[in-house]
């Protein structure tokens, strides 16, 4: 497998070569995850390309850092200008952008505080994440063996690197049993969220997600589906969701940059609702995806677009 990216990497200020992005061995993030990061989508529109809620994803990686103790040598407004210019300067008509902030190389052990802090952009193609026929089909997923972090262990607001051993554990275990994805619980057996993936029930009209108490990542799509399904009438509620709800509702779909809105066509072999997207699923995918792909008006402000400003013709 081969990353299909996107050739100049925003490295401290200064663009580099993809293959020059490299870190040693002896880096802090190596042995100790010391690594704070993003993923944001870059969407086609036909108004040129335009990200996906920038401004948030960067406040979400500087809440993220400020958790860690690292301090950031660039202003949000720098981090979102060189965002755009990383667009632009690849010429990328969409795109997946991945920040990433770490504690580089200096020196060994746990204490991290004299370590450099590095911060790169990198930037590549990437397709629909659950597959091809999951954001029109749906999923088939499982409850995991793992769950996520207790409380005042692991701070599952911060979207820390740490946090995805737990999700690699929760990933691999469903794909090996022949799932597509895991969805965990949290420490108390409510229903938390997916490895990289938020999660939302129907039941009865009415739409659910676990509140951020239940070890969930503060998701920007979660929360533009907040927002979608309230100016569509719909009762949306925050709560603490028990296990079994997911084997008697009528849709679940997941949310995420990467999973954008994928239903959940079962868990645990068995049939969420009629066995295919629901109503209420099908229309929030329509109208998240009709504002992203630029064909509805960005009512929300949600994309900043990135096309080459045109010179002023005299
Ligand atoms: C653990 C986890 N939960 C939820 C999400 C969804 O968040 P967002 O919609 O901001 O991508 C992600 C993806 O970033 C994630 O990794």
């Amino acid at each position: 497998m081969s990353i299909d990216y996107y050739e100049h990497v925003w490295h401290n200020g200064e663009f580099i070569a993809w293959k020059d992005a490299t870190i040693h061995v002896a880096s802090h993030v190596v042995s100790y995850a010391s690594s704070l990061f993003e993923g944001i989508r870059c969407y086609q529109t036909p108004q040129g390309p335009g990200v996906f809620r920038l401004p948030e994803h960067t406040d979400r990686l500087v809440n993220s850092c400020k958790i860690y103790r690292m301090e950031l040598s660039y202003s949000r407004e720098q981090l979102q200008q060189a965002m755009v210019e990383l667009v632009r300067t690849n010429q990328a008509q969409h795109c997946y952008i991945r920040p990433i902030v770490f504690r580089g190389y200096g020196e060994v052990g746990v204490n991290a505080m004299k370590n450099p802090i590095e911060i790169y952009l990198l930037a590549w193609r990437w397709g629909k994440y659950l597959g091809a026929e999951a954001l029109a089909n749906g999923v088939d997923v499982c409850v995991s063996s793992w769950h996520r972090m207790a409380p005042n262990t692991m701070p599952a607001m911060a979207k820390a690197a740490s946090n995805y051993m737990n999700a690699q554990l929760i990933k691999m275990e469903a794909i090996t049993n022949g799932y597509v994805e895991g969805i965990a619980l949290d420490h108390a057996g409510q229903i938390s969220e997916g490895s990289g993936e938020n999660i939302f029930v129907v039941k009865d009209g009415k739409v659910y997600t676990p509140p951020l108490a239940s070890s969930v990542l503060p998701g920007i799509t979660r929360d533009s589906v907040i927002t979608l399904a309230r100016e569509m009438g719909f009762t949306l509620t925050e709560q603490a969701l028990p296990r079994e709800i997911l084997y008697i509702a009528d849709e679940v779909f997941f949310t995420g940059t990467a999973a954008e809105i994928t239903p959940i066509r079962s868990v645990d072999r068995i049939v969420v609702g009629a066995g295919k997207p629901g109503p209420i699923t099908k229309k929030l995918q329509e109208r998240f995806l009709s504002i992203v792909e630029g064909r509805a008006e960005d009512k929300y402000g949600w994309l900043t677009m990135c096309a080459q400003p045109v010179a002023a013709s005299r």
